[in-house]
């Protein structure tokens, strides 16, 4: 029997048998403003809440920042500081002597106490680019995962700079293999409530949803993962599909292009959302409005 722990974000867990495995490491890859930190916080925070202890690796930010953002989030990390969540900041520092020298000694000191510890990484792409050549990159990747693997659960963040559709940029693909799992985060810039998707690439040792979902930020708990099956009302089914009719007898009174009245009616078909097309419809008719 694997030990499972609860991953801090609301709606994973019960899409990956319970949690993560205890041990094990796991990369969140995202662009920019996806909500990478937000993942690391929660996690720690997590852990600390259930009198583990963590260890938060930061590369760009200051812990104090950190803490000032979990801090907007809702989450009291300054209460824990020093006390059961303490900080590594590796600013411009030597990576590989902190990682191949320092590293185990910490791990080695932490040890003894045997108490549960999680560690985030974040993030790790400066790491990556310390090194040029693919096979350093590795093995300095490999010095780090082992020797905190063994210290406990790890979460590591990697910036994703490919174009949105590409499933990972080249960046990502060694953080991908070296780790036991992966969950990407997208956001797409457009209105709405569903423009950021959370997805499990793979995770090892564990039978998890292949679903894409969306997830939004809330105050108080952060990121919240929807991956219940949404409900729509018939009565709110009903209202969405009026809506569709009159953009529909607009568009044929405004003389839209037929073939932008078939891409309504194939809308129309398909909107299964649980929020109304309303303004979408509203973008796509105001081009030929007078
Ligand atoms: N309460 C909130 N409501 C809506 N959006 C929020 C809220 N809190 C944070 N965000 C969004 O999440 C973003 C911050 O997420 P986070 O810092 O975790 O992303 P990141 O992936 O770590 O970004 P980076 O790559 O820049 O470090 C903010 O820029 C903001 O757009
Ligand atoms: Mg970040």
């Amino acid at each position: 029997m694997v030990n499972r722990i609860e991953t801090g974000i609301y709606g994973i867990d019960p899409l990956i048998e319970g949690g993560l495995i205890e041990n094990s490491a796991i990369t969140v890859v995202g662009a920019s403003g996806t909500g990478k930190t937000t993942f690391a916080i929660q996690f720690v925070m997590k852990g600390i809440e259930n009198g583990e202890q963590a260890l938060f690796v930061t590369l760009e930010e200051s812990p104090e920042q950190i803490m000032r953002e979990a801090e907007m989030l809702g989450f009291d990390m300054r209460k824990y500081h020093e006390k059961s969540l303490f900080f590594i900041h590796l600013s411009g520092q030597n990576f590989k002597e902190m990682i191949e020298e320092q590293l185990p000694k910490l791990v080695k000191a932490r040890k003894d106490y045997n108490v549960k510890t999680r560690v985030a990484i974040d993030p790790l792409t400066p790491v990556i680019w310390s090194s040029k050549d693919r096979l350093s990159q590795r093995e300095l990747l490999e010095n780090l995962f082992t020797p905190l693997k063994e210290l406990g659960t790890v979460m590591a963040t990697v910036e994703e700079h490919s174009k949105p559709g590409e499933i990972v940029g080249e960046d990502v693909l060694l953080p991908i293999y070296l780790s036991d799992g992966v969950f990407h985060l997208e956001y797409f810039p457009v209105g709405g409530a569903f423009n950021r998707t959370f997805k499990i690439i793979k995770l090892r040792g564990t039978n998890h949803s292949e679903g894409l979902f969306p997830y939004i930020f809330a105050r108080g708990v952060g990121v919240v993962v929807r991956s219940t099956p949404i409900e729509i009302k018939d009565k709110e089914k009903e209202q969405y599909q009026q809506s569709f009719e009159k953009a529909l007898e607009n568009a044929e009174a405004m003389e839209v292009p037929s073939s932008l009245v078939d891409k309504i009616k194939n809308m129309k078909e398909s909107w299964n959302y649980d929020y109304p097309p309303d303004e979408i419809l509203d973008i796509i008719l105001t081009p030929y409005r007078e």
